[in-house]
């Protein structure tokens, strides 16, 4: 049995594809290179769930935008005992109330309910008023917008729409592994999506970027960041945004987000210096890995560089997980369609090292 089910092969999939040597992500024939910040989030929804879904529009940007006029209706039910828990668990809250289905009208719902719901719930908890959907804006347009009451820049739209491209599939991951096997079920769309963020959470897989930010606070200048490292890695924790099961070598999807945190903050009076700093820690980081772990690989991953973008953005730091499943959740609702249209129901074995009945005299 491989431990955590590594290099085991549990989908054939047209979605996406890792390499995790060559450090390369292939999202339905393209390289990840083509599309960050060349494709829009619409376009490459597009691109993952064509074949999936019948009478699929080519331009998907009208159909997203009223999911989300339709879904904010949900943002009532918002109530103070869901403002007290994290944003991922009050956007998830609101989601499990959409109506569970199979059709493409259920998948644009839930593709567009990360996004509505997100910024009403960080709206909600700075005790701001939701702001209701433009449906014609573009998702990432109307996303910021969402959150901040006011229309972004260009450059924050296209940032946020580079990062949303850029997470949006990524082979079988644990988030997408959980919603196949839901899928598989056939309990439905939502089902999947709600399995989906909910594996997400974890802070081994997309709950990472809120604790980078407090990695790098608790660093605060360049010099202190050997010390602060070496100590942590001292007391047994896991560097944030280092590491990854499949990647190694480095993620790519790190210099797709740090070229467009270099976009969007040069020339900028957005974070100064904040890139800067990141640098320094992550060179201290992959020397002290590199010290400590000569025989693992551990390279920068995602979530380092998605970390500083959303923070170039504004978002809150508890807030992160749920920009990421505001992309990721296209990709999810791919591999739901792809394991109910060619797969069969996922039910492993287990081996029983627990003690037998005794057996009588
Ligand atoms: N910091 C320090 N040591 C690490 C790190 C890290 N970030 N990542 C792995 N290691 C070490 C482990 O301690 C272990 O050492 P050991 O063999 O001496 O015990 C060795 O590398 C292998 O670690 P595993 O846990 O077996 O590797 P796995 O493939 O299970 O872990 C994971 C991958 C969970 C991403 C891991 O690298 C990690 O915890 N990273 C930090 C959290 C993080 O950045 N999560 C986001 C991942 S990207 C994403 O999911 C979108």
């Amino acid at each position: 049995m491989s431990d955590g089910l590594e290099g085991v092969v549990a989908a054939d999939t047209v979605l996406s594809e890792v390499d995790g040597h060559a450090g390369r992500l292939v999202i339905r024939g393209h390289s990840l290179d083509d599309l960050a910040g060349r494709a829009t989030f619409e376009a490459v929804t597009h691109l993952l769930w064509d074949g999936f879904f019948d009478d699929l529009p080519r331009d998907l940007a009208p159909a997203l935008g009223a999911a989300r006029a339709e879904v904010f209706a949900e943002v009532a039910a918002l109530d103070t005992g869901l403002l007290d828990r994290t944003p991922i668990e009050g956007m998830r809250a609101l989601t499990a109330r959409l109506a569970d289905g199979d059709d493409l009208n259920t998948a644009l719902r839930l593709a567009a309910a990360a996004s509505v719901f997100t910024a009403a719930v960080v709206r909600a908890q700075a005790g701001e008023a939701p702001v209701a959907p433009d449906m014609a804006l573009s998702h990432a347009a109307d996303t910021l917008r969402m959150l901040r009451g006011k229309a972004a820049a260009p450059a924050e739209v296209a940032a946020l729409d580079t990062y949303l491209v850029t997470v949006s599939d990524h082979g079988l991951n644990a988030s997408t592994f959980a919603a196949r096997v839901i899928a598989s079920t056939l309990a439905g769309l939502g089902s999947a999506v709600l399995g989906g963020i909910s594996a997400l959470k974890g802070p081994l897989h997309g709950g990472a970027p809120g604790p980078v930010i407090d990695m790098l606070d608790a660093i605060g200048r360049p010099e202190n960041a050997r010390a602060w490292i070496e100590d942590a890695l001292d007391h047994g924790e896991r560097l944030m945004g280092f590491g990854h099961r499949v990647y190694r070598v480095r993620d790519p999807r790190a210099d797709a987000l740090k070229k467009a945190v270099k976009r969007l903050t040069d020339g900028s009076n957005i974070m100064p210096g904040r890139l800067a700093f990141a640098e320094a820690v992550e060179a201290a980081a992959l020397a002290i890995l590199r010290e400590r772990k000569p025989n693992r690989p551990l390279d920068t991953n995602v979530e380092f560089y998605t970390a500083l973008l959303l923070e170039a953005l504004a978002y809150p730091p508890s807030a992160f997980t749920c920009v990421f499943a505001t992309g990721r959740v296209v990709g999810w609702l791919a591999h739901a369609r792809e394991q109910v249209v060619g797969g069969r129901l996922i039910r492993p074995a287990s081996r029983y090292i627990g003690p037998m009945p005794l057996e009588a005299a």
